[in-house]
């Protein structure tokens, strides 16, 4: 059974973009949950790499539609984004650099805190984006 599954009516945000590139970062952190029992380090640590780089291209995405639409709710947002990246880069950096394990206790914090994220901040940015003509 996947770690997180996309729907609508829990994950759905009215942007397009931002639902497409959610159901991505998804289907990422599944394959990197499945491959941490009994993968090689290089798997794991490829999937590790491939997840991160489309986490730090989603936020970009986001910040960039918030930014440039004068949503108020940025600055909060885009601190969320950076906690987020604060801590992955340090499970990266202690999987690949200090021959730390990774365990799924990793994918599982990943995926408590998109399933918390998700629904609350980024959902908020729907409406607001919708009425700019962003949806
Ligand atoms: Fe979809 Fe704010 O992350």
């Amino acid at each position: 059974m996947a770690l997180i599954t996309w729907t609508e009516e829990q994950f759905g945000t009215s942007v397009s973009t931002a639902d497409e590139q959610h159901q991505e970062l998804f289907d990422l952190l599944n394959t990197l949950h499945e491959t941490i029992p009994g993968g090689d380090r290089e798997e794991i640590g490829a999937k590790l790499d491939a997840f991160l780089d489309y986490v730090v291209m989603h936020f970009q995405t986001e910040e960039e539609l918030m930014q440039s639409n004068g949503y108020p709710e940025y600055e909060a947002h885009k601190a969320e984004h950076d906690k987020l990246i604060a801590t992955a880069t340090e499970i990266q950096k202690g999987f690949k650099e200090e021959g730390k394990e990774l365990s799924q206790d990793s994918t599982t914090f990943v995926k408590d805190w998109l399933t918390n994220h998700i629904p609350t901040i980024d959902r908020s940015y729907g409406p607001f984006l919708n009425e700019k003509g962003v949806s």
